[in-house]
């Protein structure tokens, strides 16, 4: 079963009178352990879509399956409980608590939905080393470099174990240092942990780390390749223009 199945999916804004279709029929699969990057220009539905498959916002028609869950299907509350146990969430902005320390950040999920065990505190041990923090898990958020900053998002995402990680424009705000080692461990979760992850970006040389790579123009997937023949940004860069053209 793949974690994550779009059918036909539509999604319009109203606008006054009028409404904007921001998605137009988008019909996507992404299997078990695929790091898809999603690129498009601005406006073309990119965060729509990520939206829409984190249960944020319903779609107008279509379906979206994730982890075999048709979320039409579910309550608003049990969409709120779905998202928290299944759904990973990182976006530009980290938004993390600036009272606690990186540590707490990450287990915050979990504090909000009952008391800390052993075996969660164990989880967190694991986390912290796979995002290489074991150093920096005192700190307290204005400690960290805004890539440590991110990891420590990254690593509250994945407290809960989700069946996909969802990412809208995760390195927008990190230089390109920063940027390189928060798109390296998002290809570590994939490649070494096997976690799905869908990865909004429209740069490049961030989506050259994904296993794949979908095209959105104009609320449409207009391509979708897989970048193991491609060699480097570059290429992905002329493949992405030839599509959008
Ligand atoms: N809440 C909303 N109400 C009305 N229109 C919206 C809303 N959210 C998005 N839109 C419109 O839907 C279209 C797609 O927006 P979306 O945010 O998905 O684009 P994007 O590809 O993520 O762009 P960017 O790269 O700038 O983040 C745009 O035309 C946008 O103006
Ligand atoms: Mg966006």
């Amino acid at each position: 079963m793949s974690p994550l199945i779009l059918q036909n999916v539509v999604k319009d804004y109203p606008q006054g009178s009028r409404s904007v279709r921001a998605l137009d029929g988008v019909s996507l699969e992404i299997t078990r352990g695929q790091f898809v990057a999603v690129m498009g220009a601005s406006g073309s539905g990119k965060s729509t879509l990520l939206h829409l498959m984190a249960g944020l916002t319903r779609p107008t028609s279509g379906q979206v399956r994730v982890n075999g869950q048709d979320l039409a299907r579910l309550s608003e509350s049990d969409l709120t409980r779905f998202r928290r146990d299944k759904i990973g969430l990182v976006f530009q902005s980290f938004n993390l608590i600036p009272t606690l320390t990186a540590e707490e950040n990450i287990l915050l999920p979990l504090r909000l939905a009952r008391r800390i065990t052993h075996a969660d505190r164990e989880r967190v041990d694991q986390i912290i080393q796979t995002l290489g923090l074991q150093h920096r898990r005192d700190h307290s958020p204005d400690a960290l470099s805004g890539g440590e900053q991110q990891r420590v998002a990254i690593g509250r995402a994945l407290i809960n174990d989700p069946a996909v990680l969802l990412a809208d424009e995760p390195t927008g705000n990190l230089d390109s240092v920063n940027s390189r080692s928060v798109c390296e461990l998002l290809r570590d979760l994939c490649f070494m942990h096997g976690k799905t992850i869908v990865l909004v970006t429209h740069e490049a040389s961030v989506a050259a780390y994904a296993s794949d790579v979908v095209v959105i123009k104009d609320g449409k997937m207009i391509e979708r390749f897989s970048t193991e023949l491609i060699t480097d940004q570059q290429e992905l860069a002329a493949r992405y223009q030839q599509a959008v053209q």
